[in-house]
């Protein structure tokens, strides 16, 4: 009896506990087989649709077997879990043997070192644009309504508005939903230059770079994929870390986002306070940037202005440095000169205020010969000036009244409407002066046509989205109105435009512009007397330079009507 039993305890119960775990296993494994292998593959799908070109059927099956079969050896019951972490786990690697990720992704990554990162995706279908990423990258779809097709670039850049004009609705993602963003990825479709979508995507990444919260002094990127530019008024080159064919990776300076993002959608709002709303987006605006010079070194920021081919303007611009001077500016003075100007004239530039600097003017690709803006592209020199954050370019036929020196918080491209379609004026603009973007207008000013040859259609080209400053700020002395016969301008406007025949080739006494009827448009006394204010206040040398024969028309010659300038009451 006690060998039957130690007989069956030596041979029976290790067999029938063997058979019995044996037993044990087969079920489990058939049961996994049969009910789970669907819903892990189900799931898995799911998860990595794209596998499915990959013949991933196959891969799936060795896979789920090895992980059973070692799940097995391990502890004899399939934890079902682990089992789907592990085929997570080694879908990506298996992934990773087949699709590389998108080389935008390497260069992010590397900025990251081996810390995980969250990525949004903007009008990216991450399956359909084959973004595979084996990390531990989280990556969330922005959802966003796209805006109203009916809505028109014409109507983000109306010809006309005032204070009270809003911008079209661009729809905006809930940020909130989406605070914990490292990296925007964003694809923005081929609708051209003038495209609403193109904007409102580029807006959306802008908007969410600045609220992405996660961790204090963070970078962030954006990644553009995708036949489309992005748009360069708001992605600098200057901050643009990768490209490579269509893809984009930016890591912008988000303070300047920050106050890009205050500004309107579009020139269909004055930038504040100029517009209705505007109070409390100056006040952001100062506050954003009174804390950026807490912490960085204070702005370097200049007013300049450009003279070339001809002297004709010098006058114009010892005026202009006088009335920026009288406004108690406290910024610099750059002159930017050709050789056409002469020794003697920048002398006297240089009295009347202005630093001056040699150039070679740029002849515009799109003019006639010998017409009057032929070499108008020389303006672009002033984004050589990078030793300045910001300038306020002011061509010399204008004055300044009063001080202009805290609309040196607005970005690029901030300027006044031209009274004709959506364009711009530059004749007076604030910039960022950048290597990199002085490179790209040399490069694009060979392909982008200008629409009158000059450098403001092709500005108005390179910025299509621009800020806009209401009308005092640059008056454009033209009236139009044939009922208005005063052609009056309000003493309290910033700066006023001399458009027509300039006022130092006229008389002091009398608007020359009155003399000859194509012009009348351009005449107003009380601008003229503007002018000549700021003339007769300025240094006896510096009127002495003004008024030479200079601008008298050559010898013997009668002179036309209105084209002299007066040489008496020195
Ligand atoms: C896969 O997706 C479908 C449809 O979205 C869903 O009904 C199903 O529950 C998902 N399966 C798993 C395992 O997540
Ligand atoms: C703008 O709106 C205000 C208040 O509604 C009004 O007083 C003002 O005249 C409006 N301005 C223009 C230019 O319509
Ligand atoms: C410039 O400062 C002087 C002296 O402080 C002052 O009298 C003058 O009104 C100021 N000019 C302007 C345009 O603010
Ligand atoms: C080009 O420059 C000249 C002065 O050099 C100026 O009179 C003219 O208005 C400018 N033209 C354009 C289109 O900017
Ligand atoms: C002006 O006229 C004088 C003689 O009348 C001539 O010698 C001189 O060259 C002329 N100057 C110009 C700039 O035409």
């Amino acid at each position: 009896m006690a060998s039957m039993y130690s007989k069956w305890k030596r041979f029976t119960f290790p067999f029938i506990t063997l058979s019995i775990a044996l037993l044990f296993l087969v079920t489990n494994y058939l049961f996994f087989t049969i009910n789970y292998t669907r819903h892990l593959q189900d799931e898995f799908q799911n998860m990595t649709a794209y596998l499915k070109t990959l013949r991933n059927r196959e891969w799936f099956e060795v896979v789920s077997q090895n992980i059973i079969e070692d799940e097995k050896i391990n502890i004899g019951v399939v934890n079902m879990d682990r089992v789907r972490d592990e085929i997570h786990l080694r879908a990506r690697k298996h992934v990773a043997t087949y699709v590389k990720n998108p080389e935008w992704y390497e260069v992010v990554a590397r900025e990251f070192r081996d810390e995980t990162f969250n990525i949004g995706l903007v009008n990216v279908d991450g399956i359909t644009d084959k973004i595979q990423i084996q990390t531990k990258a989280k990556m969330v779809n922005v959802h966003f309504d796209r805006a109203d097709e009916g809505i028109q670039w014409a109507d983000l850049a109306p010809e006309r508005i005032d204070e009270n004009s809003t911008c079209p609705n661009i729809p905006m993602p809930r940020f909130e939903d989406y605070r914990e963003l490292d990296v925007i990825v964003a694809r923005c479709g081929d609708g051209g230059l003038r495209d609403v979508f193109r904007l409102q995507v580029n807006l959306v990444v802008a908007n969410l770079l600045v609220r992405s919260g996660r961790k204090d002094n963070q970078p962030v990127f954006a990644v553009f994929v995708g036949s489309c530019d992005p748009l360069w008024e708001i992605f600098r080159c200057d901050d643009l870390l990768w490209n490579e064919g269509n893809s984009w990776v930016y890591k912008p300076e988000l303070t300047r986002i920050q106050k890009l993002v205050l500004m309107p959608f579009g020139p269909c709002q004055f930038v504040p306070p100029f517009s209705h709303s505007g109070e409390d987006l100056w006040r952001r605006l100062n506050h954003i940037t009174s804390q950026n010079n807490h912490h960085h070194p204070p702005q370097r920021e200049a007013y300049v202005t450009v003279l070339h081919t001809s002297e004709d303007y010098v006058c114009g611009a010892i005026v202009l440095a006088q009335s920026i001077i009288q406004s108690n500016s406290t910024k610099d003075l750059i002159l930017l000169a050709d050789d056409n100007i002469s020794p003697q004239s920048i002398t006297a530039l240089r009295a009347a205020g202005w630093k001056t600097k040699r150039i070679q003017r740029i002849r515009s690709p799109y003019s006639q010969k010998n017409t009057y803006n032929e070499w108008n592209y020389s303006k672009l020199r002033i984004w050589q000036l990078t030793q300045y954050q910001k300038l306020i370019f002011i061509d010399a036929d204008l004055i300044i009244n009063r001080n202009f020196d805290k609309f040196f918080i607005y970005p690029q491209l901030t300027a006044a409407g031209n009274y004709q379609r959506h364009f711009f004026n530059s004749g007076l603009m604030l910039v960022e002066p950048s290597r990199c973007a002085f490179k790209t207008l040399m490069k694009k000013m060979m392909v982008v046509e200008s629409y009158n040859g000059g450098d403001q259609g092709f500005l108005n080209e390179m910025f299509a989205w621009w800020h806009r400053l209401p009308a005092q700020l640059n008056y454009l002395k033209v009236f139009v109105d044939p009922k208005d016969r005063l052609h009056w301008i309000h003493k309290d406007v910033f700066a006023v435009h001399y458009t027509g025949l300039k006022p130092w080739k006229c008389f002091e006494e009398r608007d020359c512009n009155w003399d000859v009827a194509e012009f009348h448009r351009y005449a107003s006394n009380s601008a003229h007397k503007m002018w000549w204010k700021v003339y007769r206040s300025m240094p006896k040398n510096l009127r002495t330079y003004c008024s030479l024969d200079r601008y008298r028309v050559k010898n013997g010659t009668s002179p036309p009507k209105g084209h002299l300038v007066v040489n008496k009451g020195l």
